[in-house]
């Protein structure tokens, strides 16, 4: 078998609560309220859309796997199909989530391996130009 380290997927255990995720998805989710360029693309309830990101981020972490179990294979691009995404978008997300990680504490000892992780995530899911 091949060991393949993968530093995100260890987060969960270190933080060992899920009320971090939660507390950081509500912060990202203040943030896109106020936001001109992403908060078009949302639903007008943002209830559904922060449970789905908890808990793809509690699983993705290592957490419980209750993403999965309810809504199937991620399949993020193909999710994101129905939202045109270019860079400016891509740029507000990251925006948002890095201000949402600066005000949860219990982040801060992962803030790098997180920005990086969300960084190149975002970057996959853009399929417009501009
Ligand atoms: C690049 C900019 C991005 C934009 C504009 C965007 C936008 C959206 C929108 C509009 C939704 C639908 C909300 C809903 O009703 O559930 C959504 C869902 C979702 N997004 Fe993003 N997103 C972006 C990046 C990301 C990234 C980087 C992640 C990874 C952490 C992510 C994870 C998710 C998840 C887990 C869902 C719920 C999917 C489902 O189960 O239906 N998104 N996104």
């Amino acid at each position: 078998m091949v060991d393949i380290y993968d530093p995100i997927a260890v987060i969960y255990k270190a933080v060992g609560d899920e009320k971090p995720f939660f507390d950081l998805v509500d912060e990202f989710y203040s943030g896109v309220e106020n936001d001109l360029i992403l908060r078009p693309l949302y639903p007008e309830d943002l209830t559904d859309a922060k449970q789905h990101l908890a808990l793809f981020m509690i699983q993705r972490t290592g957490g419980r796997t209750t993403y999965s179990d309810e809504r199937g294979h991620p399949r993020m691009r193909q999710r994101h199909m129905p939202f045109p995404i270019g860079m400016n978008e891509r740029n507000a997300w990251i925006k948002n989530m890095t201000a949402a990680l600066d005000k949860v504490p219990e982040m801060a000892p992962h803030k790098k391996d997180l920005t990086e992780f969300f960084e190149t995530f975002a970057t996959f899911l853009i399929n417009k130009p501009h």
